[in-house]
């Protein structure tokens, strides 16, 4: 049997990781500045995580929801603490997409609407749902698409207004940083404003913030840089450091019944484990603050190369934009250098490395960028 063939791939086979490294399996080592797609937050391999995983599944790997699950509740309770969210409730999932897929559900069954708002460039998912507000129409099939939603541009407050006046949207969802889009960082007065607006015409506020959450930006969410008080959060890619684990929080005014949500796998004592380990190492080794300081290192050093057009993001969230094609430039990052980076469209290199990069790192990158700006 073939694998279906819808990845793009390097020729390349990770065997090993530690830390900001990975390396193949010819034993060349790689600085990790992708994270497996923002997905490594605490670091390859933590020693830490290794045990809390390993030990859980030599006592039991898994059971279903349908018995009492104290390891939950203690991530609950950790997340609430860490992120200053403990008035919220908590729904576990598996992935992105299906964190989001639950958000949209709650919205419409709290609202008993069924139209929902997102933004241009924004990306939320491949299921149902997540998708058919993904504003992508490559990857919305005809079964997609009957959803009722509304994609408009980036920081339109009247648009928005006029359309939720109608008094029909469920939510509006936006990305606490725009990641896959290109990193685009949603002002505080727009954020407020989509609060105030949101309020007014009895609409939800979902906060995706499964790429720009988890302490990335040197906040929890990113969006905790303004006041607002979304009624949705949703997370994952960092929460489990590779370990399959998404959530939705959820404010109290929305209410929970038997039977509303499930989940097979949400939640199980292998996906706890992982997601406790790396709360309790983002607070062992304050590694939220880390990525706020080295992100700034970073920002000051990007900014003093003169080919580069334009730099974007906050704490270890990063976008650069380059005068020239970036596909180039990243693979000689790649086989010259042996650094992985992200990528967005044409132009945009997209930085989201584990939180526990240091300076020496960044200055090996920013040397290597900066010969292969010059000879691309
Ligand atoms: C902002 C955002 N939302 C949702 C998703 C979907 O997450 P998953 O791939 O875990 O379903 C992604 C994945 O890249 C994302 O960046």
């Amino acid at each position: 049997m073939e694998l279906f063939d819808v990845y793009s791939l390097f020729d390349i086979t990770p065997i090993k990781g530690q830390d900001c490294y990975v390396w193949d399996d010819k034993g060349n080592k790689y600085l990790d500045l992708y994270g497996g797609h923002a997905v490594i937050s605490i670091g390859h391999s933590h020693p830490h995580y290794i045990d809390r995983l390993t030990s859980q599944v030599n006592k039991i790997g898994f059971y279903s929801n349908s018995v009492q699950n104290p390891m939950q509740v203690e991530l609950a309770h950790k997340l609430g603490e860490i992120s200053g969210m403990s008035d919220y409730q908590l729904f576990l999932c598996n992935s992105g997409a299906e964190a989001n897929e639950n958000a949209l559900k709650l919205a419409s069954f709290h609202t008993g609407r069924k139209k929902i708002v997102a933004f241009e460039k924004g990306f939320h998912g491949r299921t149902s749902g997540a998708v058919a507000i993904t504003d992508n129409k490559k990857i919305i099939s005809p079964f997609n698409a009957h959803h009722q939603v509304e994609i408009l541009p980036w920081e339109n407050i009247e648009l928005i207004e006029q359309c939720l006046s109608h008094k029909d949207v469920a939510a509006v969802i936006i990305e606490g940083i725009q990641g896959i889009g290109g990193i685009h960082i949603p002002s505080t007065e727009f954020l407020k404003e989509l609060e105030i607006l949101c309020k007014k015409y009895e609409t939800l506020l979902i906060l995706d913030e499964i790429q720009s959450g988890y302490g990335r930006t040197g906040e929890f969410f990113a969006f905790q840089q303004t006041n607002i008080q979304p009624d949705l959060v949703t997370m994952a890619k960092g929460m489990g450091n590779g370990f399959p684990i998404g959530g939705v929080l959820i404010s109290p005014k929305i209410k929970a019944c038997k039977g509303l949500l499930g989940t097979t796998f949400g939640g199980n004592y292998l996906a706890c484990a992982a997601g406790l380990a790396v709360l309790e190492i983002m607070k062992s080794e304050n590694l939220i603050d880390n990525a706020k300081k080295q992100g700034k290192y970073l920002l000051n050093k990007l900014a003093k190369i003169t080919d580069i057009e334009s730099i974007r993001g906050r704490g270890l969230m990063i976008g650069v934009d380059t005068k020239k094609k970036i596909s180039p430039i990243r693979k000689d990052l790649l086989l010259k250098n042996y650094i992985f980076t992200g990528v967005s469209g044409t132009y945009t290199m997209r930085l989201l490395p584990p939180m526990s990069l240091n300076e020496g790192h960044i200055d090996y990158f920013i040397s290597s960028l900066e010969a292969s700006v010059d000879s691309g």
